[in-house]
């Protein structure tokens, strides 16, 4: 049973990174020669009695979602991003904030799987967007031992441009491949890149082919859920020269439209926390 169990993680983690193997030998060596409780069987008597049945040991837990979070490829400097120290009542915070995180605690509670419906975090500058979205992702590792991933939108597209060079040994559906297979995608800072054709093609193939298998999907971005400029008729020239780009314009509007439904929007506006507070009280 245990090595079943520890085969079925195992499969989970390695079917989308390279890596996997790597974690199957984290998760042996920590059931087979750490736990106490256990002694590496990876199961435990049910409430201490002997006859009454066995249970996952928490060894196993815990060795199961180190490995998700590892797989998650969460950067460093949003490692300590958590829903439980993501706060919303400081000086100046926005209504907004309060209701993103409501929005964010209720998400993980009713997440499905099989919905395939996810969030679109919209806002400005340090409104704690990226927080929310780790923070999401952290809690669906933990109470339901998903599959996970975070993507840095400029860095998927670098690595993709990348794939294109002939000294470089990945391929492009290398790059692509954990991003369409993830259960939950954290797409992060969609629309930064500056729009090309390639670029727009690459969104509609990543978007499109996670719409289509129905998985997860959380986005943040910078710009404005609004259409692009061509669409925007209503503009005077001169109001539309002054204006600022949008979602439509950065990502286009067959796409934004796509994005309206796979997710929720979440509006979050404030002050840019990172300047404001980072660093006095909240760390
Ligand atoms: N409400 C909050 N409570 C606690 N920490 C927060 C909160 N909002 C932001 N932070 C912290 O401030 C920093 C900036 O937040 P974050 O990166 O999530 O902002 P963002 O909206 O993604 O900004 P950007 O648009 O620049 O990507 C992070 O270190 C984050 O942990
Ligand atoms: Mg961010
Ligand atoms: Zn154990």
């Amino acid at each position: 049973m245990h090595r079943m169990y520890t085969e079925r993680i195992w499969f989970r983690v390695a079917g989308w990174v390279d890596t996997g193997a790597k974690f199957k030998y984290t998760i042996m060596k920590t059931a087979a020669e750490i736990c106490p409780v256990c002694a590496g069987s990876g199961w435990k008597p049910v409430h201490g009695k002997q006859d009454g049945g066995v249970t996952r040991c928490d060894c196993q837990l815990r060795a199961r979602n180190g490995a998700l979070i590892a797989a998650a490829r969460i950067p460093k400097r949003y490692e300590h991003c958590e829903l439980s120290n993501f706060t919303t009542d400081f000086p100046g915070a926005d209504h907004l904030i309060a209701l993103a995180q409501i929005g964010a605690a209720r998400f993980v509670q009713e997440f499905d799987p099989r919905e395939g419906k996810g969030l679109l975090l919209v806002g400005g500058i340090g409104t704690g967007k990226t927080h929310l979205a780790v923070g999401i992702l952290k809690e669906l590792i933990a109470a339901r031992g998903c599959a996970c991933l975070f993507c840095d939108y400029r860095e998927l597209l670098k690595q993709i441009q990348n794939s294109y060079n002939d000294s470089v040994q990945a391929t492009e559906l290398q790059v692509l491949r954990p991003v369409f297979e993830a259960e939950v995608l954290v797409l992060d800072e969609l629309g930064a890149v500056k729009p090309s054709e390639w670029v727009w093609d690459t969104v509609s193939l990543i978007l499109n082919t996670r719409y289509n298998d129905n998985r997860t999907t959380i986005i943040t971005t910078n710009f404005a859920d609004e259409p692009a400029a061509r669409v925007a008729r209503s503009l005077s020239p001169a109001r539309a020269a002054a204006r600022e780009e949008t979602l439509g314009d950065r990502i286009g509007e067959r796409m934004r439209s796509r994005l309206h439904e796979m997710c929720r929007i979440v509006k979050m506006e404030g002050p840019d926390f990172r300047q404001k507070f980072k660093s006095a009280s909240f760390g």
